[in-house]
């Protein structure tokens, strides 16, 4: 394993009953890296996130995490070694200000309440939300509740944070907004992955792209490489297609989103 390297699974994968929900994945992440993913519904990206995080044991294959093998270890485990997560449902605890929702997973690290408020706004005022933090979560747009979400996710100090669709429901303007953040938390130290399905938005981002399909990597590596792979637009379009046409797409896509968030 490279120095740098924070991640390493190799091999991984999960049946359930019938489905393969995921076959044979690898991939390597740097510890200031962002890796994009990818793929149909149903391709298996939450069950290799569970994977990641330990939510159920993988049937074969390794995961190495921050020079240890942690194949065998359980959730909570895990989460303490520094992995974190968001939902792809997003489910702010209810009855509570932003803050005091922050507040939560930071009391496991720092149990003082007012220690933890502390950290929490901390957190809130780098991730530019701290405005917003004795709002009740109720009263939050979703673009809001995903970056609270993320924020949660940042509590417990991850060195590796799995978002899972935190962009899906959001309209491009919104889209927008929140990608910056993604990058901001990158840039405190956190390495990311991040499953999408806004293809041009995860390009805008990403270091690296996967592409899952039938549980499978479809391709991997540099992003303008991966998009541009006969296999990944034929399994996007579901026939065969020797032009660029999901290139094409992609690119009018972000430059709609470029212009939008111009006006
Ligand atoms: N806990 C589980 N028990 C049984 N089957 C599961 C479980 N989790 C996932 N699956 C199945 O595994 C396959 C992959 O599902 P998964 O949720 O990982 O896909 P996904 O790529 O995240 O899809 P989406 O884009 O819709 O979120 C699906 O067929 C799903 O029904
Ligand atoms: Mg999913």
């Amino acid at each position: 394993m490279a120095n740098d390297t924070l991640l390493k699974v190799s091999n991984v994968s999960k049946r359930f009953g019938g489905v393969q929900a995921v076959n044979d994945v690898s991939l390597e992440l740097g510890g200031d890296e962002i890796i994009g993913i990818i793929g149909p519904n149903g391709a298996g990206k939450t069950s290799f996130f569970n994977l990641i995080s330990g939510l159920f044991p993988a049937d074969s294959g390794t995961i190495e995490f921050d020079g240890k093998d942690i194949t065998k270890t359980d959730l909570p485990t895990r989460a303490r070694s520094g992995i974190g997560r968001t939902f792809q449902v997003v489910r702010p605890f209810s009855g509570m200000t932003v803050v005091e929702n922050v507040m939560v997973p930071v009391l496991i690290n720092h149990p003082r309440p007012s220690v933890a408020r502390a950290k929490a706004m901390e957190l809130l005022d780098e991730l530019g939300i701290a405005d917003i933090a004795e709002r009740p979560t109720e009263s939050l747009t979703l673009a809001m509740r995903k970056r609270v979400e993320v924020a949660k996710a940042l509590g417990t100090e991850p060195k590796l944070l799995l978002l899972d669709e935190v962009l899906a429901g959001l309209n491009s303007r919104e889209v927008t907004d929140v990608l910056p953040f993604v990058t901001r938390v990158r840039d405190r130290g956190v390495a990311i992955l991040m499953i999408e399905h806004i293809v041009a938005a995860v390009m805008e981002v990403s270091d690296q792209m996967m592409v899952l399909n039938n549980g499978q990597v479809l391709a991997a590596g540099d992003p303008q490489d991966v998009i541009t792979d006969p296999k990944v637009i034929e399994a996007y379009l579901g026939t065969k297609h020797t032009d660029d046409t999901i290139a094409s797409n992609i690119i009018s896509e972000a430059e709609q989103r470029g212009s939008e968030s111009n006006a």
